[in-house]
């Protein structure tokens, strides 16, 4: 191939002069891990969705032939891909969102901080390129341990000189979606009528649903809070043992990114009230950053709402979650500081 490749925006057979003006108006975007189990489907959906104008698909492996497939749908968006570590400068040039799937998943038997070793270094590699290219861009962060990611690229935008808080969001939105259908299916709902806060982090126990702030207004048994909070907390672990050992959630996580970065995108269109949950810098608990909701605006995560009342069996399930936070948070910024 050569040493970049662009498709979807002009056959070259006419003279630029002569041809109509194609492409639609929105917002250019960036998938990084653009191959993989999560970022195939994801950029199928983004290519579908109305806001964005431009797509650039990176990897580091296959981005050509995802590339050719996802650019002959029809859709407004213009497709160029990018393969390999010396293209990536020019993936990112102009984004103005940046969607980050790279890095390992786990097999069986394994936690999200076991990615670390591997996960770690890739994210930093990416987002050194962030600061360089497109400093201005939102962030969605989705390489696990998301507790731990986030801070890196804190870390890495703070040492670059452009870190700005609102522009970095961890992908929690999966915990949100989980949790809306498991607890539909207890109330006996239509899953999109049903609005659950997941707070603290993405990883067990600091994986933190509001129960008591579902919406519609309910109330569950002391059984069925035991039972969906054990569910939304390990749902990422029933889709890595159905898999047995060839991955981790792809699909419905493509769904909860899309689902999360439309909600970016609209926000930096300037629409109003976009709320969604989003690991961040945060004040709303001692740690440096915490899930919560957080309003999207045109200048990213602008206000970040404090949890709300919590009944006594969420205030212990904070206090567990704030200490494995802690260590995660903590093992992100040593790792770009050390
Ligand atoms: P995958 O192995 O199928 O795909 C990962 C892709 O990343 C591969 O195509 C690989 O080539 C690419 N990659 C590796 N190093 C890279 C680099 N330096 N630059 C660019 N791309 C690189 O994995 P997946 O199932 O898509 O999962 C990806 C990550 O997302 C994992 O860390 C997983 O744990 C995480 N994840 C997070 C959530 C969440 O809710 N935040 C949900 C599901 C999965
Ligand atoms: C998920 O919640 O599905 C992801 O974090 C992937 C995983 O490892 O569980």
């Amino acid at each position: 191939h050569p040493p970049s490749f662009q498709m979807g925006e002009s056959s070259g057979l006419r003279p630029a002069n002569c041809r109509a003006k194609g492409g639609a108006p929105g917002f250019k975007v960036a998938i990084l891990g653009a191959a993989g189990g999560i970022g195939q489907p994801l950029a199928l959906l983004m290519k579908i969705n109305p806001l964005v104008s431009v797509l650039h698909l990176y990897d580091v492996v296959n981005t050509p032939g995802v590339t050719a497939d996802i650019s002959h749908m029809d859709t407004g968006a213009v497709v160029r891909g990018f393969l390999g570590a010396q293209q990536l400068e020019n993936a990112l040039a102009g984004m103005d969102l940046v969607i980050i799937p790279a890095g390992v998943p786990r097999k069986p038997g394994m936690t999200r901080d076991d990615l670390f070793n591997i996960n770690a270094g890739i994210v930093r590699t990416l987002c050194e390129g962030i600061a360089k290219s497109c400093p201005n861009a939102i962030v969605n962060l989705i390489s696990n341990p998301v507790n731990s990611t986030v801070p890196i690229a804190a870390e890495v935008f703070k040492k670059a000189g452009t870190y700005d808080p609102k522009r970095l969001l961890g992908v929690t939105m999966l915990d949100v979606v989980r949790a809306n259908t498991f607890v539909a299916e207890v109330l006996g709902l239509d899953p999109r009528e049903v609005d659950v806060p997941v707070v603290g982090g993405h990883s067990g126990v600091t994986i933190l649903p509001l129960l008591s702030q579902v919406k519609p207004p309910c109330s569950f048994t002391p059984k069925e809070i035991e039972y969906l909070t054990d569910r939304i907390q390990n749902g990422g672990t029933e889709v890595v043992e159905a898999k047995a050992g060839t991955g981790s959630a792809t699909l419905s996580m493509a769904y909860a990114a899309v689902k999360f970065a439309d909600a970016c995108l609209r926000g930096l269109r300037g629409d109003s009230g976009i709320v969604e949950c989003s690991f961040v810098a945060s004040q709303v608990t001692e740690l440096p950053f915490f899930a919560s909701k957080v309003r999207l605006g045109r200048t990213g995560a602008e206000e970040i709402f404090p949890l709300g009342p919590l009944n006594e069996y969420e205030r212990a399930g904070l206090e567990k979650a704030k200490k494995e936070l802690a260590t995660s948070i903590q093992k992100g910024v040593s790792f770009i500081r050390k």
